[in-house]
């Protein structure tokens, strides 16, 4: 996919399942590592971040394999490499995740560090000073982190930063710590339900872990870990892109396959806006009929508002019946998205850490382009609602987060074609005028 033509103006309706968690997919792939046993994964979405981790895992030594179910296969065949490749890390920042299994397991790891972003600044200081508290001998050099341990050692961490916990640092020193001699302590660890998940993928595969859901984790280092079934959550940013797309078209829309629970402050959000909601079993209807209302919005760790619908968000309210603020506690510099949604006609102004947006009657479609995955997850929901025709160019980053998002739209009674660039013409500047080298998702 490289662009993206949408003719605004159609409300949805009908009803939508949400994929597999791509958050949670990709550390329990990455947690596979450390499993001796084969591993099947059930709903992991399709995703191009899925696949970059297969290709990453595959020089790791373990082969994966969709079987015509969907379910993905994966199995250690070579417990020796210990190197990831330069190219695949820094394709993908979640492809860090291998440090602490490959650590765990094999000894040693050699990880390209993962560089900046284009949500903002993010270290990963946290991570290293978690798995160097379990015991592990850690340097930098050119640009790789090397890790070194005979056998990891239980030990407390603390996982806070100031920003809040670190989700996939969590995900590192957690599955690092199922196979350390001893008990292991992580206090300031994220509560997200991504990380529960892995957690019971652990559990399943024979780790012993307290605490799933809370900042506290108390690991019980086993032995070794043998394989496991699973079935990752739903995809919750998913889901409530999908809700949002109900909200900013005026339409109703049921979601299925998925845990409300995991979006409460997402529907409050809603609510707040004027929107109905209704909750069922694994099933969310979203009905509006009018402007939503203006409100303030801050994203957060869970359980807030995630960061990852704070642009999706910053679509719908651009529309809202008065002015808006956002603020995003967690990327706090996440607003490459405010640009690209000004040229739809929103009236949004940053100041300091706050995006002030002034609602307004309607957005006019015009050529737009994606800069990340939930900007461009934004920048659809805008071109929804927008009055004419919306081109997104460089639209590919859709698919590394949303299995098939137009054609799940589409379904709905929207209108988006996916068009060759040739088509699209050209974007309105040169990939190296707007963006850094490598570009990372979530
Ligand atoms: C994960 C998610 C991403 C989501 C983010 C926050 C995956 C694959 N990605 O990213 O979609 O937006 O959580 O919910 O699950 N920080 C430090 N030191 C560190 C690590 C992080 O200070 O060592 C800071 C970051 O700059 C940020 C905050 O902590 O301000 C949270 O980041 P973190 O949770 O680590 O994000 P990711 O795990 O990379």
């Amino acid at each position: 996919m490289d662009a993206l033509r949408i003719t605004g103006g159609q409300r949805l309706h009908g009803t939508v399942a949400a994929g597999g968690s791509k958050n949670a997919t990709l550390p329990i792939m990455a947690a596979s590592i450390l499993c001796d046993g084969p591993v099947v994964l059930s709903a992991a979405p399709w995703l191009t971040d899925v696949c970059t981790l297969a290709e990453l895992l595959r020089h790791l030594g373990v082969e994966s394999q969709r079987d015509l179910a969907g379910d993905l296969h994966l199995c250690t065949a070579d417990i020796t490499p210990t190197t990831a490749p330069t190219g695949l890390v820094r394709r993908m920042r979640a492809s860090f995740c291998v440090l602490g299994p490959l650590l765990a397991r094999r000894g040693r790891a050699v990880v390209p560090l993962p560089g900046g972003c284009n949500i903002g600044h993010r270290p990963v200081d946290l991570h290293l000073a978690g798995l160097t508290a379990l015991g592990a001998n850690l340097r930098i050099d050119r640009g790789f982190v090397i890790a070194e341990a005979r056998q990891l050692q239980g030990a407390k961490v603390e996982l806070r930063g100031p920003n809040g916990s670190t989700v996939t640092g969590t995900a590192n020193v957690l599955s690092a710590a199922v196979l350390a001699r001893g008990t292991t302590i992580i206090t300031g660890a994220a509560t997200e339900p991504e990380i529960v998940d892995l957690g019971r993928f652990l559990i399943a595969a024979g780790a012993i872990i307290e605490g799933l859901g809370t900042d506290t984790l108390e690991i019980t280092g086993v032995e070794g870990l043998a394989g496991a079934q699973h079935e990752v959550i739903p995809d919750r940013i998913e889901a409530a892109t999908l809700l949002l797309a109900a909200a900013i078209t005026r339409g109703t829309v049921s979601v299925t396959h998925v845990r409300p629970e995991h979006l409460t402050a997402v529907l409050e959000a809603f609510s707040a806006a004027g929107a109905l909601v209704a909750v069922g079993n694994h099933k969310i209807t979203l009905h509006a009929e009018n402007r939503p209302l203006p409100i303030d919005l801050i994203a957060r760790p869970y359980p807030g508002v995630p960061t990852d619908v704070q642009a999706q968000f910053m679509a719908l309210l651009a529309l809202a019946d008065g002015a808006s603020v956002i603020a995003d506690d967690v990327f706090p510099e996440r607003s490459l998205h405010l640009a690209e949604l000004a040229r739809l006609g929103a009236r949004i102004e940053r100041r300091d850490r706050l995006a002030l947006i002034e609602g307004v009657h309607r957005l006019s479609g015009a050529e737009v382009t994606a800069t990340d995955l939930r900007a461009t997850a934004a920048l659809v929901l805008a071109g929804l609602a927008a009055r004419g025709e919306t081109v997104i160019h460089e639209a590919e980053y859709l698919q590394r987060g949303y299995e098939n998002l137009p054609e799940k739209l589409n379904q709905l009674g929207a209108k988006i074609t996916r068009i060759s660039p040739t088509q699209a013409g050209a974007p309105r500047f040169s990939r190296q005028s707007r963006k850094p080298a490598t570009h990372f998702t979530r």
